[in-house]
């Protein structure tokens, strides 16, 4: 054997030779695991259905992170067949490439939300929120009342999404332009958001928290809860994949 040919005595006795070595063990190592981020983009499949966050679902997204819901929860749906029964096709790579930072979390106290939108009513989210005893009596989730009583301020959107485009995140010029216009109609069933519905493929747009003259953190956190997992119509793409 090679190693048995050096004589590991020799080795370690001189610290010039064992400096060298350690020091071309250490590149190795350094190289297999950066170089593999220069092609990132080709190693991260792009989805069809993938899109960047809506402002109020990136405000709402940022209520979660303040609030520490990644605590108890994951948002990464391993693929083992006990994970897929529960809560649907495990997550593609794709699903969190505009996510800064991701959320898939490392503890499930609660369940996994990577694909809880559409899962419940937003009235059940408001009353879950509210008080989780009163729709799940054995929760052990603290209560978020307040988040109905708190005004949405998430300050300039326009700066985050351009902040968030800086890093990769495909934000046109007119998305950062109407940031702040397109997080007030996404919550107000009233306004004209059609140009945001074209901007934003699958954008739900309606007041979340029941109560359409106030825009309140609440809106901005169910909103963001109810398009988890919604991108991508994984229906359409297993039928592609396998003609019957
Ligand atoms: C102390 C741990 C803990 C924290 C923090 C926490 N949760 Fe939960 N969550 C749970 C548990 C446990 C459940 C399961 C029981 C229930 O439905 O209330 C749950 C359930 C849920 C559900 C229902 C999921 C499903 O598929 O049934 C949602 C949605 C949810 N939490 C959202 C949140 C949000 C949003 C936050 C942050 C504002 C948050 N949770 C913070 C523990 C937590």
């Amino acid at each position: 054997m090679a190693f048995k040919a050096l004589d590991h005595g020799k080795l370690e006795r001189n610290v010039g030779l064992l400096g060298l070595l350690a020091l071309i063990a250490v590149m190795i190592g350094g190289l297999v695991e950066i170089a593999p981020l220069f092609w990132i983009d080709s190693t991260v499949e792009k989805v069809k259905g993938v899109r960047p966050y809506t402002p109020l679902e990136l405000a709402g997204r940022n209520i979660y992170i303040r609030e520490g819901c990644y605590v108890c929860h994951s948002q990464m749906i391993r693929p083992f067949r006990d994970e897929v029964e529960r809560y649907g096709h495990y997550s593609l790579a794709a699903e969190s490439m505009y996510d800064h930072p991701f959320q898939w979390g490392s503890k499930r106290t609660g369940p996994d939300l990577s694909r809880v939108g559409g899962r419940y009513s937003d009235q059940w989210h408001r009353e879950h929120l509210k008080d989780p005893r009163s729709v799940v009596p054995e929760s052990i989730m603290p209560p978020y009342a307040f988040l109905a009583e708190h005004d949405l301020k998430p300050g300039d959107m326009a700066a985050h999404l351009t902040a968030l485009r800086d890093v990769g995140v495909p934000y046109t010029k007119k998305d950062i332009e109407r940031a702040n216009a397109d997080l007030a109609a996404q919550a107000d069933p009233d306004a004209d958001a059609a140009d945001l519905a074209k901007r934003y493929p699958k954008a739900q747009i309606r007041d979340y928290d029941g109560d359409p003259a106030r825009l309140t953190e609440m809106d901005a956190l169910i909103a963001y809860l109810q398009m988890l997992g919604t991108l991508v119509d994984f229906k359409a793409a297993e039928a592609q994949e396998q003609p019957k």
